[in-house]
């Protein structure tokens, strides 16, 4: 197999996240109670987020021929031998079902297990958050860095509540606490692709969650890295793809942090 080209790739990608966001936009108006279906308890899905899948798919299939995908609504079952797309066709359902504006469209590739390419187009505000293996990170062309405030009093820092899994639930309130006491506050998205792409960006100094899945965080922790911060599982360890648990953080509060989450987890 030829080797792909991954910064062209990635505009042809960011365009497919683009088409797909367009289509979410124009659905959002028109959804209606019935059309919601429950997967599992508090886990919710629509046919936009099937139909985005199904986009997204089509789109994606003739760029890298051989590629196969791990996405969440299951819409294919294609397994790729080095290369494999992780896709979260619409990342913040629940948001989008009650109208609360914050949710993605979020493509993470894979090369032998390793991410080289991660797009989050956040639909709302039109921002496509984009990076590939030896790039910079970058939103709608634009390059961004991590935050570089060097203390967690001067942070702001991003979550999210378990919704089904609910073992840790202690620590994580006690790191809640702890974290409410020493920084400038916590926020809840209700998108993990956002969340991560905020951090790219600055918005945020950290995000950290546990239970995610592959599709939530794949795009989003890559282009943090090229955006100079670091990402770990809780462990400190580099299992935050597939291990359920996820620490973004920026570079210069990246110790602070997990000397907090230690303390709990
Ligand atoms: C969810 C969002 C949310 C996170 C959940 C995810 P979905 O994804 O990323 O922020 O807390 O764990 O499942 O279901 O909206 O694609
Ligand atoms: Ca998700
Ligand atoms: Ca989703």
């Amino acid at each position: 197999m030829n080797t792909p080209n991954l910064d062209e790739i990635c505009i042809d990608v960011c365009a497919a996240a683009r088409h797909a966001g367009a289509f979410i936009r124009a659905e959002q108006k028109k959804i209606r109670a019935a059309q919601v279906e429950v997967k599992s308890r508090n886990s919710l899905v629509t046919y936009v987020d099937k139909q985005s899948e199904q986009m997204l798919v089509n789109a994606l299939t003739p760029l890298i021929p051989g590629a196969g995908f791990i996405t969440e609504e299951e819409t294919t079952s294609i397994t790729g031998e080095h290369y494999n797309w992780v896709i979260d066709p619409l990342d913040g359902t629940t948001n989008f079902i009650h109208g609360i504006p914050c949710f993605a469209v979020s493509i993470g590739l894979l090369r032998d297990g390793l991410p080289v390419l991660g797009v989050v187009y956040e639909v709302n505000l039109d921002e496509c958050f984009y990076a590939w293996e030896g790039s910079k990170a970058f939103l709608n062309q634009t390059e961004i860095h991590v935050s570089a405030a060097a203390r967690l009093e001067d942070s702001l820092i991003a979550t999210g509540f378990p919704y089904y899994d609910h073992a840790r639930e202690k620590e994580y309130m006690q790191l809640f606490v702890e974290l409410m006491h020493s920084t400038r506050g916590l926020r809840r998205l209700g998108s993990a692709a956002t969340d991560l792409a905020y951090v790219a960006c600055g918005r945020f100094e950290a995000f950290y969650e546990y239970s995610l899945q592959p599709w939530d965080v794949c795009a989003g922790a890559f282009i943090v890295q090229q955006a100079g911060g670091k990402v770990c599982d809780f462990k400190g360890g580099i299992d935050f793809i597939f291990g359920k648990s996820l620490v973004a953080c920026n570079a210069a509060t990246y110790e602070e942090f997990m000397n907090k989450l230690r303390l709990h987890f």
